[in-house]
């Protein structure tokens, strides 16, 4: 392959980046093709900028007096599940009349590598195993079908609420066929829209783009908040507009509690009159590896875990509580015209975070190297970087025993956001959702259990309890099935019916 031809040489000379090409002679005609492909496709301008800037803001001192700068959400945007009561039916309302109207839209951010869980396939794609064996995007998609339903009976309309699935390059084929596999889980696969966002090159603390292999560059998507450019460039805002939306719920897959288009947080927001919006849980314990929702220099902003200060995460307000105690659950809510401001004018603004990351690379002698300490960055956008430029933000508190559960990592003794954990907090919220229909547990001496599990061999073992979505969405239409009955674990609850299932592991 003629390379000078192509003006590539000269270009990757200009750009600094000519090592790319070190290995061009041993490389295979495919392998030739594949990494010119791939440098053509790259603006290295950009990308220098993008590292400049993003080198700049992670070292500078501005960055390192966060702290000081950080206040707590003021009350006045803050509506809570526990303490606006009164008002929380009047928004599941309106929330349900939004989505009877077809207005809302739920986007899920699925593009991450899901490096710490260890599997090479999607998130979504991954069974926790419920009895049911359901996987993370089977539950999110029945959600959105028994949602639907309510809107429909409620109003007597029929409705849709489509749903934007956010890929990368790495995930986009598995997570399309695996919907295809799965006849799109009943719901109508035209509602169902992938995009996909876009990769960055990782790259050394001196700007050159790290070699994975002899020809291939080491790439990675380029942060949640890659969603806002790829929004723009995959004709999805056209797409919402079209279909007439006005609200998109943004959500993370990993979230097993997910309340995918949660209507009382819709309807809080749009009540309020909010462009955007977040949800929080309470954080209790200082090291909890979530981002809180604060003010800094008087703008909204998500701080993450691992830009604040120990001192700052454990500093407590006069009633004990944490100061920065609104966690960030990775739900956001957005109004139409907010979001295509953001994709036209702001996302251009938004700096990348920094990620101090081991790559494996190739050295000057074509050796694969693992490093055992971080010897290069990846660059990242995140998806709550645009609250700065919300004109009404609001927050909404919930609880986290009804609706965050995370899937980050792969089991462990005494492991956090496991597999378990997952599996756990699911049953455990089915087992409440059954008592409070009127329901009851009966172990296998005939015995009523405790509403609240006891403690055994030093594990706190749930009922073991599932519903599937196609019943319930939020715990509502059980009592015809549940009242006044007793039931043996495993109780199942499907479209099919009730039923107890023999003993098996949970
Ligand atoms: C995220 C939040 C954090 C929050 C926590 C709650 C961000 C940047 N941080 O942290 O504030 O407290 O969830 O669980 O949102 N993703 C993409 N493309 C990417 C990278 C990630 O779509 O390039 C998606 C993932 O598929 C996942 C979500 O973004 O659905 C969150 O990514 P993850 O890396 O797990 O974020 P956390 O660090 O856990």
């Amino acid at each position: 392959m003629d390379l000078s031809a192509s003006g590539l040489t000269q270009r990757l000379a200009e750009a600094g980046q000519s090592h790319l090409l070190q290995f061009w002679s041993e490389l295979s005609p495919k392998e030739q093709a594949d990494l010119t492909h791939d440098l053509q496709g790259m603006d290295f301008n950009e990308i220098s900028g993008f590292f400049k800037n993003a080198m700049e803001t992670s070292s500078s001192s501005k960055h390192d007096k966060m702290d000081a700068r950080m206040e707590p959400v003021p009350r006045e945007v803050l509506g809570s599940v526990t303490r606006d009561r009164e008002s929380l039916k009047d928004w599941e309302l309106a929330g349900l009349q939004c989505i009877s109207q077809s207005k809302v839209a739920v986007l899920l951010l699925a593009g991450g590598q899901g490096t710490r869980l260890g599997v090479s396939y999607p998130k979504g794609m991954y069974d926790v195993g419920l009895p049911s064996h359901k996987t993370l995007f089977q539950i999110q998609a029945e959600r959105i079908l028994k949602l639907q339903q309510l809107a429909e009976q409620k109003h007597k309309i029929k409705c849709c609420i489509p749903w934007y699935i956010m890929t990368s390059g790495r995930t986009m084929e598995s997570t399309r066929e695996f919907f295809s596999r799965h006849s799109y889980f009943g719901l109508d696969k035209n509602n169902i829209i992938f995009f996909q966002q876009g990769m960055l090159p990782a790259m050394d603390y001196s700007g050159k783009i790290i070699l994975e292999n002899k020809g291939k560059l080491s790439m990675a998507p380029d942060g949640n908040g890659g969603l806002y450019r790829a929004l723009g460039n995959q004709g999805i805002m056209e797409d919402m507009e079209q279909r007439g939306i006005a609200f998109i719920h943004v959500y993370c897959v990993d979230n097993i509690l997910v309340k995918v288009a949660d209507p009382s947080f819709v309807g809080f927001c749009v009540e309020k009159g909010a462009d955007c919006g977040a949800k929080v849980v309470e954080k209790t314990n200082p090291t909890e590896a979530v981002g809180v929702v604060c003010k800094v220099d008087g703008r909204y902003q998500v701080v993450e875990y691992s830009e604040i200060t120990l001192a700052t995460a454990e500093k407590r307000s006069d009633d004990g509580r944490l100061m920065f105690n609104a966690g960030n659950v990775a739900n956001h809510f957005f109004s139409f015209p907010f979001l295509r401001d953001v994709v036209q004018k702001y996302e251009p603004k938004l700096q990348h975070h920094v990620a101090q990351k081991k790559i494996p690379y190739v050295d000057a002698q074509g050796q694969l190297i693992k490093p055992d300490k971080p010897n290069g960055i990846k660059m990242e956008k995140f998806v709550f970087d645009i609250f700065q430029f919300a004109k009404t933000f609001v927050v909404y508190e919930v609880l986290r025993e009804d609706e965050f559960s995370p899937l980050k990592n792969a089991d462990s003794q005494d492991g956090k956001d496991t597999p378990t954990t997952a599996r756990h907090a699911l049953m455990s919220l089915h087992h409440r959702w059954v008592l409070n229909a009127g329901g009851h547990f009966i172990d296998e001496n005939g015995r009523r259990v405790p509403a609240i599990p006891s403690l055994k061999d030093g594990t706190d073992l749930p009922i073991k309890c599932e519903i599937s979505p196609r019943v319930s969405y939020g715990g509502e239409g059980l009592e015809e099935l549940v009242k006044g009955r007793e039931f043996h674990p495993t109780l199942m609850i499907d479209e099919r019916g009730v039923h107890e299932l023999v003993k098996n592991g949970v």
